[in-house]
């Protein structure tokens, strides 16, 4: 696998998942290593959709704590129920955010950052990760983020 990733100019969401999904999986393709693959995927992400951050936290003995990410400095450790990482984790369900200031206890690891999407990432029906995904913008994340960021994390092999 090439390590350039081809970036579709196309604002379409389900245009740029659809590009960049079977390049996930070509990178992704073979690798057995955890932290390579999750660091990977964030940054394919943040590639494609200039997002203002894109990263992992992992269920570390009752605690979300940071794994690989791309982005600005971030909170290291997020307890159950805490923020919108810790709320999606224990409603195990993604969590869309229009507007972080409107989410009683969402945690402002940036003052910039203005929307987010958190999506659980599950092993043997458990939670075992979130990927978090924050915006500088209001009102970023839909549905369609919901539904393709769910099948990217599954293409991860926790
Ligand atoms: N805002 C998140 C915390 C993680 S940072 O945004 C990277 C939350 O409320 O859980």
């Amino acid at each position: 696998m090439a390590e350039d990733l081809t970036i579709t100019a196309s604002t379409d969401k389900t245009e740029q998942y659809t590009t960049l999904i079977p390049q996930i999986e070509a990178l992704l393709y073979g690798e057995p290593d955890l932290v390579a693959n999750m660091a990977n995927v964030a940054a394919a992400l943040k590639e494609q959709f200039k997002w203002f951050w894109v990263g992992f936290y992992l269920v570390k003995e009752n605690e979300l704590v940071l794994g690989p990410f791309q982005g600005p400095v971030a909170c290291t450790r997020i307890g159950l129920g805490k923020g919108v990482c810790g709320a999606s984790w224990q409603q195990a369900k993604t969590l869309v955010v229009p507007n972080v200031e409107a989410f009683p206890g969402h945690i402002a690891c940036s003052s910039l950052s203005r929307s987010e999407i958190v999506v659980p990432v599950f092993k043997d029906d458990k939670v075992v990760a979130v990927l978090d995904v924050d915006s500088e913008l209001l009102d970023q994340f839909n549905e369609t983020d919901a539904q393709y960021l769910e099948q990217i994390v599954k293409l991860v092999n926790f």
